[in-house]
């Protein structure tokens, strides 16, 4: 991987954390974004120690705020001309309903509002930089999703299952829309389920995070053997070519039947069009 420029969210734990270290030990110059400073500090000192890997850096952001995620953009772009690997990984389950301060629900703002634009703000960058890859973290809990386009913020009908499941299909839509819109070109993009993984996931939920948490490392699997489908897709040549699939267990596997319906895959693209732009208008006027 020397040579190669990696981009990860959510590296302060968990399945990111354990990617940015492994794309290090391998030799990349990884940039990672964690919004709290000195945790984000921390990790980051903590891989360039590990791997013995000085070109490891971090940027601040808040990735559920668009103001934030365009601001780590060009932040990354100030310092960096390439890009190979953007690894869309920071995400959250969240127990009760709340909304970004952009006024976008929570779990869709950060789960994928995040993803798109950042991609987005990044794609000149990693088109150029081409063999690049793009890789999204999403789940198996996209198969309780649903795409209501009357609703998609759940401001009528809301549970944390519910969006989060929402925002892990909209993760897999979003894959496969944007291999289509690269076709021709040498960037691919991918998505993946992790497994049922030991991290921080869901502890941000008081009580609750905690009995979920206990629930759900009773038959998980360690963040090393959880990122090794993002690492897989990040670095292995037999993927080299391969593009707007969803992998579990460094298989492709078929994702459910909505995650496949183009035209939900469309519909939610100008969704997080109009968001963005609307958003944007706001902080301008
Ligand atoms: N764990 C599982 O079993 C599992 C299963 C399927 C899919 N996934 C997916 O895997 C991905 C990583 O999750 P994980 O299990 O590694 O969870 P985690 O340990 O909670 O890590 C999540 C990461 O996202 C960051 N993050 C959360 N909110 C953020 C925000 N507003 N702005 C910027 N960064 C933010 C966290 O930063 P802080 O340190 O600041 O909180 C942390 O670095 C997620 O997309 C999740 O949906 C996980």
């Amino acid at each position: 991987m020397k040579g190669k420029v990696c981009l990860v969210t959510g590296a302060t734990g968990g399945i990111g954390k354990v990617t940015a270290l492994e794309l290090a030990r391998q030799g990349a110059t990884v940039v990672i974004i964690g919004r709290h400073p000195l945790r984000t500090e921390g990790v980051t000192e903590m891989i360039k120690r590990e791997t013995g890997n000085p070109n490891v850096s971090y940027i601040l952001a808040d990735l559920s705020k668009q103001a934030e995620v365009r601001r780590a953009a060009q932040e990354f772009l100030s310092k960096h001309d390439q890009l190979h690997i953007l690894v869309n990984n920071a995400g959250a389950f969240y127990s009760a309903r709340q909304e970004s301060t952009d006024g976008i629900e929570l779990t869709m703002a950060l789960n994928h509002l995040a993803y798109f634009l950042l991609t987005d703000l990044l794609l000149d960058t990693i088109k150029a930089s081409a063999p690049a890859r793009i890789i999204n973290v999403s789940s198996e809990a996209h198969r309780m999703g649903t795409m209501d386009f009357n609703d998609l913020e759940g401001k009528r009908k809301w549970s944390g299952w519910r969006m989060y499941g929402r925002s892990k299909l909209a993760n897999i839509l979003f894959t496969k829309e944007l291999a289509r819109r690269l076709a021709g070109t040498d960037v691919t993009v991918n998505c993946l389920h992790p497994g049922v993984v030991s991290t921080g996931f869901a502890a941000n939920n008081g009580v609750f995070g905690i009995v979920m948490r206990k629930l759900m490392d009773l038959g998980s699997i360690s963040a090393e053997k959880g990122a090794e489908t993002t690492l897989y897709l990040a670095t292995s040549p037999e993927v080299d070519h391969v593009t707007g699939l969803y992998f579990d267990k460094k298989k492709p596997r078929e994702s459910s039947p909505i995650s496949n319906d183009q035209a939900a895959a469309e519909k939610l693209w100008q969704w997080s069009e109009q968001k963005v732009q609307q958003v944007s208008e706001q902080q301008a006027a």
